[in-house]
């Protein structure tokens, strides 16, 4: 489904950001900061995600650098150290052990007069190309895009490439004193988002950019991470949607149904707008790249329309995905941010704006000829759930009705999985963070006469704060024998279901009361069976709480 709000058009952001940081300058003098809570005041932590990456105060967009070092998972991100809104981006910076469980660590790099520091990748310099460690160490190496003011040398807004590197795991930061180290002729204000990786074949480093404005990734090779050469561009013929910017692009190679000799290349390219499900929004391309040339397979014939090209999410709010640098054996995981421009200004959560979306393990799969990418969320979750007691109901037949499940099943973050049979309903879904009255909750069902899966939030909580914040998000998906498998994450602030053994996902924020914290499952105009159902919950309805192996694993730097 396309949402009609397309209007968001990032120049003016960009704009009002530079005006915003000549404002700062006097604002901070005589303003806390940040929303200042009194005590004990914890602001809407009914929202606060207990499964989810969020800083504990201030704003958050694009993950970052995300990068495993020495049995840590690094997570930086596009972050504001000075508000709850966009601006004076600087890199905020978490680790975990496993992906599930988060430690906000102290801001990596912060703007200063000179540059805000835009998205941007990790790598790990193993052999020390660089020479930017000690001899023999392997510094961890940023290139992140410096967003240039007025008196720094370049054009107030330019935007090129800069390193900074680490020699300390990833704690302090030091820039590279002859930054930038890439930057378009003549300097363009749209030249960001660099992403590394080790090309293994060629024996050298592989950076994607885009110019977000020209619909075009770049991209360059380099023996150490300083200098850089300019492979080849990737674009498309006849440009989906002029208005859109194109924006961190990623590039890496996956196996083809597990086959490691028969291996493809997956181009991610996050736009915005356009997305299918309006807004900004995930793309992803499958191809082939020789070392220079990325040549993509199968792309949607010109004026086609978002649906026919292929999405990481078909959700609203996943957004700027990434894959990790030096994740073990070699496996692809992503992290997206839980937003959307169209409204991420606008959500009302308080003292914090931004979440992460769960790290998701990615897969290459031939489906209905295709090779298509698959998304489950990663092992460890998938564990943490397997730990605790669940209600279980092995089958439940439904007749034109809804009905609400066993009292036990209540909960606000839980993992639920279910097998759906519509048969002779029109529609079959459940409903989640559902009222006592029955009329509120987020519906997701199955529409036998589309075929399609839809997640509508139109009745979630709030949904008012912006006329822009989409409520229905639909994918097209036949069934396979009648069934399907649906695995939901419901979190305070979010949904994500994983349908057909990942084969499409449907990430959206909602805004519930606490109290709706019921579940039922229901069938329009026919018969449904629902099978298997698993019902986890992963926390304590108490706002603010964590699972309860998060605290001991976490310690003083939970969110909450
Ligand atoms: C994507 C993005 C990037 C940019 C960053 C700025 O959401 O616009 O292109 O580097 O956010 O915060």
């Amino acid at each position: 489904m396309q949402d009609p709000h397309h209007r968001f058009i990032r120049t003016p952001r960009f704009l009002s950001a530079l005006l915003f940081a000549a404002l700062t300058v006097s604002v901070t003098a005589c303003a806390t900061p940040s929303e200042s809570l009194s005590a004990g005041d914890t602001g809407t932590s009914q929202w606060r995600s207990a499964l989810h990456y969020t800083p504990q105060r201030n704003w958050m967009n694009d993950p970052n650098g995300l990068v495993y070092y020495k049995g840590l998972y690094h997570l930086f991100y596009q972050y504001n150290p000075n508000g709850n809104f966009w601006g004076d981006m600087s890199w905020g910076h978490a680790t975990s052990p496993d992906l599930v469980h988060w430690n906000e660590q102290p801001v990596a790099m912060y703007a200063n007069e000179i540059e805000e520091i835009f998205s941007g990748s990790i790598v790990v310099d193993t052999h020390n190309t660089s020479g930017l460690g000690p001899a023999n160490s392997s510094p961890l190496i940023a290139l992140y895009t410096s967003v240039y003011k007025a008196g720094s040398g370049h054009a107030p807004g330019t935007q090129a490439q800069s390193l900074a590197y680490s020699t300390d795991d990833g704690q302090t930061w030091h820039k590279y004193s002859r930054n930038p180290v890439l930057t378009l002729d003549p300097e363009s204000n749209n030249f960001r988002d660099p992403k590394v990786s080790w090309y293994a074949p060629g024996g050298y480093w592989l950076m994607t950019t885009v110019v977000a404005d020209a619909h075009v990734v770049k991209m360059y090779r380099s023996d150490n991470l300083i200098d850089w050469a300019f492979l080849s561009d990737f674009s498309l013929r006849g440009i989906p949607h002029q208005g859109t910017l194109w924006e961190m692009p990623d590039l890496f190679p996956l196996p083809l149904d597990g086959d490691s000799r028969h291996q493809k290349w997956v181009m991610l390219v996050n736009v915005n707008p356009w997305s299918i499900a309006g807004g900004s929004g995930a793309m992803y391309f499958v191809g082939d790249f020789d070392g220079r040339t990325f040549t993509p397979e199968h792309v949607a014939p010109t004026g086609s329309d978002p649906s026919q090209y292929q999405w990481l999410d078909h959700g609203a709010d996943y957004y700027a995905a990434g894959t990790f640098a030096n994740a073990p054996d070699g496996i692809a995981l992503t992290i997206g941010w839980m937003s959307n421009w169209d409204y991420a200004d606008r959500i009302p959560t308080t003292p914090w704006k931004g979440a992460m979306a769960l790290p998701r393990a990615l897969a290459l799969k031939t489906i209905d000829g295709m090779p298509r990418l698959t998304f489950a969320p990663v092992e460890q979750y998938a564990s943490l759930v397997r730990e605790r007691p669940a209600t279980r109901i092995k089958e439940l037949a439904v007749w034109s009705t809804a009905k609400a499940l066993d009292p036990s099943t209540k909960g606000i973050v839980q993992n639920i999985d279910v097998t759906i049979s519509p048969r002779s309903a029109q529609r079959a879904g459940l409903i989640v963070r559902g009222s006592a009255s029955g009329d509120l909750g987020t519906r997701i069902f199955y529409d036998t006469t589309s075929q399609t899966l839809t997640l509508d939030r139109s009745k979630s909580g709030e949904t008012n704060f912006s006329s822009a914040f989409s409520k229905q998000h639909i994918v097209n998906l036949p069934l396979e024998n009648g069934k399907l498998h649906l695995t939901v994450v419901v979190d305070r602030n979010s949904v994500e279901v994983f349908a057909d053994n990942g084969r499409a996902v449907i990430t959206d924020l909602i805004f519930p009361a606490p109290a709706d914290n019921r579940m039922s499952v229901f069938a329009d105009h026919g018969e449904a069976m629902f099978s298997d159902i698993v019902v986890t919950n992963l926390s304590s309805d108490k706002p603010g709480t964590r699972p309860s192996r998060w605290r001991a694993v976490t310690g003083a730097a939970s969110a909450d």
